[in-house]
């Protein structure tokens, strides 16, 4: 049976850690120079069958400095060359599409979203800098996998919302819709699951993830007014489409009788205070049997 490689590129939520612009408790430590804090960028991991071939899922504003960080994604061969055969998008946030445009620069790659995330990168002409005779975009069916150099792709509907920049009105921050979605790797047996943003722990993600080697979830938020606490916005977790961990409908309550070998928080937001080293969220989370997940993480099953 083959082997399974997954890094971590970007352990961050949208804006990474520290927040260019921010000086809440957490980013003022690192800004301080202490060493309790670590930088993060922003939301993507890595995942190849080989060690060679690479598919990305989430592609941030910060994947010219995740390619640069990690040497498995350098140009190898000849004169214009990457490892990144593919990239899928879980949704179209900007933490998770804004580094479409990095790739640029006439090299081939095969994109795939759901028809939802389509709509809108398909009605936006500055993703058409990507030439679509070298850049294939494909649908993403849902309720099929789909075999991409040696793992089946499996992805799964998650409560979520529309992206930030195209919210109107009323905004519905749990809907089950192709707007979000979770995906179920495997290579042979060896299944990872990957769920950046989840809005609501259901059932039915508590069935995918049973018997996972690998949980990647959802870190964004420790309690839901953090940001309130924190003093640098009014939204809630749950109004970012973003379940808390702590709390009995948290994910350290909610995984926490599932069968699973290695729970990783990733997309975790800069106010989180589960990235200070030694904070007693960060003790909770360990203790629930949790890891932080960090840039530059490899793992290989
Ligand atoms: C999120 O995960 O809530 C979004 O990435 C927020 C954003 O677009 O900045
Ligand atoms: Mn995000
Ligand atoms: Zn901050």
């Amino acid at each position: 049976m083959g082997d399974f490689y997954l890094g971590i590129l970007g352990s961050g939520a949208g804006g990474g850690c520290p927040q260019w612009n921010c000086r809440c408790r957490v980013c003022r430590l690192y800004w301080d120079g202490d060493k309790r804090v670590s930088s993060r960028t922003q939301s993507s991991i890595a995942v190849s069958a080989d060690g060679e071939q690479w598919t990305l899922i989430n592609c941030s504003p910060d994947i010219k400095q995740q390619i640069l960080d990690n040497p498995y994604l350098h140009p190898k061969i000849g004169l214009r060359h990457s490892p990144i055969h593919s990239v899928i998008v879980t949704n179209a946030d900007i933490d998770h599409i804004g580094g479409l445009l990095t790739l640029r620069e006439s090299q081939a790659f095969a994109l795939h979203m759901t028809s939802e995330v389509a709509k809108i990168i398909n009605t936006n002409s500055i993703f058409d800098v990507l030439q679509p005779e070298l850049v294939q975009r494909n649908i993403l069916s849902v309720t099929e996998s789909s075999s991409i150099n040696g793992i089946v792709f499996t992805p799964f509907l998650v409560p979520g919302k529309v992206p930030l920049y195209l919210e109107q009105g009323e905004v519905i921050t749990d809907q089950i819709a192709e707007t979000t979605i979770g995906m179920s790797m495997e290579v042979g047996h060896k299944k990872i699951i990957y769920i950046p943003g989840c809005a609501v722990i259901n059932d039915d993600i508590l069935q995918r993830v049973e018997g996972a080697d690998i949980l990647l979830f959802d870190g964004t938020v420790f309690i839901d007014d953090e940001m309130q606490e924190a003093g640098v916005g009014e939204k809630t977790g749950k109004r970012m489409g973003h379940v808390q961990l702590s709390g009995k409908q948290g994910s350290l309550q909610q995984f926490s009788q599932c069968n699973i070998k290695e729970k990783i928080f990733i997309h975790i937001n800069n106010t989180n205070p589960i990235l200070i080293k030694g904070s007693k969220e960060q003790q909770a989370v360990h203790d629930a049997g949790w890891q932080v997940g960090f840039d530059k993480m490899q793992l290989v099953l």
